[in-house]
């Protein structure tokens, strides 16, 4: 019965029609659509519709999943004085984390774990979470929260989180990264998502638990620790060997190795061409040259390629946001695929039970109080 593989790896544990990866051609697709053509023709509207429903939106479908998003991004009043009480010191990571949990209790379909009921949980998560970034991300600022907005989860945070509307180019950025980190097959946190739904437990638990996976920084956490790289090495000149000293120490370079990718990750690609441009128009171009540098070492030394979290750091510092909201957006983004994922495991339910092989100690005794020690 043993796979002693570790971390899972190889071992294909369900199936799914959301999207998929080769891994050795460095091809994603969702839905059977490439990660190319949507992020340069889709916004991440259409690519959320594709992801719970498998086709792109018509035009009035469109109109009327942003009508809903539009509804949804104001959060019930309790759960915004909750987030008041969190320390403006916790990482925005786990203030998300305790928002989403909580918006469960406030949810209109409370108790409903139907598809229907899970379909409108998912298009108002995917708002809410939007709005709980921004609005714990105003209040630890000591800003009062903006409580609603309008329009597509990239425009309508940007509301929230500056007060103003964004410029078009800032918004089509972000519209791209969302696009990009919508879904990504089993992942860790949507792994954990489906383990938790698979249960029958609710949709806002498995969201919960897959933000908390998402949190590490062996998974979405990355990108915070690239930026914090990028900054503590601070010239194109000092990067090289503080990387190779990195290494020499056995220790991870964030941003880089993927455990399904053994080529060039296909966002990372997109990304690095946006980093090129944002990195120049925003006045740091030396993040966008440090990063050459790094990727050249870890070639040279590991052969490892950069992975999604390399790029996107840079791509969100351009845009002005800071470091502990790197990994709260990319949860912004995912919330469409983890719960996409929570609909086709509960369209066809088993219980996920996987065994584990016993290498523990066999045949002991019991040994007294007295005796021991
Ligand atoms: N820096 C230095 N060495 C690395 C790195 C890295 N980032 N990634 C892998 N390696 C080395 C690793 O030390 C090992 O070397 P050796 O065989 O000499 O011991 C070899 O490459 C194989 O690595 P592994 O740890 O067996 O790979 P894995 O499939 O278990 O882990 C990973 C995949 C993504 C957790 C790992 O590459 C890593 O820790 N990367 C840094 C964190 C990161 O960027 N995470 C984001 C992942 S992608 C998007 C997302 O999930 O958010």
């Amino acid at each position: 019965m043993t796979s002693r593989s570790g971390g899972l790896e190889g071992v294909v544990a369900g199936t799914s029609a959301i999207s998929s990866i080769d891994g050795l051609a460095g091809k994603l697709t969702y839905r059977g659509i490439d990660i190319f053509d949507l992020a340069s023709d889709a916004t991440f509207e259409e690519v959320a519709h594709l992801l719970w429903h498998d086709e792109l939106p018509t035009q009035s479908q469109l109109d009327g999943l942003l009508n809903e998003l539009s509804a949804a991004y104001a959060l019930p009043p309790p759960v915004v004085d909750a987030l008041r009480l969190v320390p403006q010191s916790t990482p925005p990571m786990d203030a998300l984390r305790s928002g989403v949990s909580m918006l469960g209790a406030f949810d209109p379909d409370l108790g409903d774990n139907s598809l229907e009921a899970n379909a409108r949980k998912s298009v108002r998560l995917l708002a809410q979470v939007s709005a709980v970034v921004a609005t714990f991300a105003r209040l630890a600022a000591g800003n009062e929260p903006i409580t609603s907005a309008e329009g597509p989860v990239a425009d309508a945070f940007l509301q929230m989180y500056t007060g103003e509307r964004p410029d078009e180019t800032a918004a089509r950025a972000l519209d791209v990264l969302l696009v990009l980190q919508a879904d990504h097959e089993l992942n860790a946190s949507t792994f954990a998502g489906r383990v938790i739904a698979a249960t029958l437990s609710d949709m806002h638990s498995a969201v919960t638990g897959a933000i908390g996976a998402l949190r590490g920084p062996l998974h979405g956490g990355a990108n915070q620790g690239v930026m914090e790289m990028l900054i503590e090495i601070g010239s194109p000149d000092a990067a090289e060997d503080w990387v190779r000293e990195r290494l020499a120490r056995r220790e991870l370079i964030m941003g880089f190795g993927h455990r399904v990718y053994k080529t060039a990750d296909p966002r990372a690609t997109i990304l690095r061409g946006m980093s090129r441009e944002l990195s120049r128009t925003s006045g740091h171009p030396e993040w966008f040259e440090i990063s050459q540098v790094i990727e050249r070492v870890m070639m040279d030394e590991k052969g490892i390629d950069s992975n999604v979290d390399f790029f996107s750091a840079t791509v969100y510092a351009a845009l002005g946001l800071p470091v502990n909201l790197f990994t709260p957006i990319f949860a912004m983004s995912r919330t469409s695929g983890w719960t996409a994922h929570v609909l086709e495991q509960l369209g066809d339910n088993r219980l996920i039970r996987p065994r584990a092989e016993y290498i523990g100690h066999t045949d002991r005794a019991y040994t007294p109080m007295a005796e021991r020690g």
